[in-house]
């Protein structure tokens, strides 16, 4: 297995972070592979915002928790036993995990292919985090966080166009102990016709 691909094969989503910064040279490169992962019509429209200010992230973080309105997990269906969600631990309040850095994708409200933008962006985001020992965690609920008076009060102080919305966040960290487990898949989702 070459290093791409065992990098592809061996990310989780981290949602136990240590409250110890990325580096900036480590920010850079992954905001880097953000802006390089393809994107529909080459409009590069998406924009991302990093933000490190733990007030914002927790002020947020609490506003997306309560936007959350899934099924909460079971003992025998649950998305994370290593790394529980807010659909695995109730007593979890903050949608981010306590990551000291939060990404947000924003792009435009009216394009068709927005949203695909940012998900390919945010899968380049995780690997390249995830070459760098970075663990990371996509998010939703970023237009329902975004919606909120602090979201706007943010989009408008960040410079960010009303008519862009939040589409995606990812929560970014140094993972709070080693991440070595498998996350098994399920079978019979590939078929290879010839
Ligand atoms: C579109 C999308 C939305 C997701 N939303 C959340 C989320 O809001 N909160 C969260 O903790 N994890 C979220 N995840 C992470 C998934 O739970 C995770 O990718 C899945 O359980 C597989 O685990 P793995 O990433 O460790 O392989 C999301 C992933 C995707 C692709």
């Amino acid at each position: 297995m070459n290093e791409t691909i065992n990098c592809i094969m061996t990310r989780r989503s981290i949602r136990k972070y240590q409250p110890r910064q990325i580096t900036d040279d480590e920010l850079n490169v992954i905001l880097q592979a953000g802006l390089y992962a393809p994107n529909a019509g080459s409009r590069q429209s998406a924009v991302i915002i990093a933000c490190q200010k733990k007030t914002i992230n927790i002020e947020l973080g609490k506003i997306n928790h309560a936007a959350f309105h899934g099924r909460m997990s079971t003992a025998t269906a649950y998305i994370s036993k290593e790394q529980p969600s807010i659909a695995d631990d109730a007593t979890i309040k903050d949608g981010f995990y306590g990551a000291p850095t939060v990404l947000t994708l924003f792009a435009p409200k009216d394009f068709l292919y927005s949203t695909a933008d940012c998900c390919v962006a945010a899968e380049s985001i995780m690997l390249a985090a995830h070459s760098l020992g970075i663990g990371s965690c996509m998010v939703m609920r970023a237009k329902d966080t975004f919606s909120s008076a602090l979201g706007q009060k943010l989009q408008k102080e960040w410079g960010i166009d009303e008519s862009y919305e939040a589409k995606v966040h990812i929560a970014l960290g140094y993972p709070a102990g080693e991440v070595t487990y498998v996350k098994a898949r399920k079978e019979n989702r590939i078929k290879v016709v010839r």
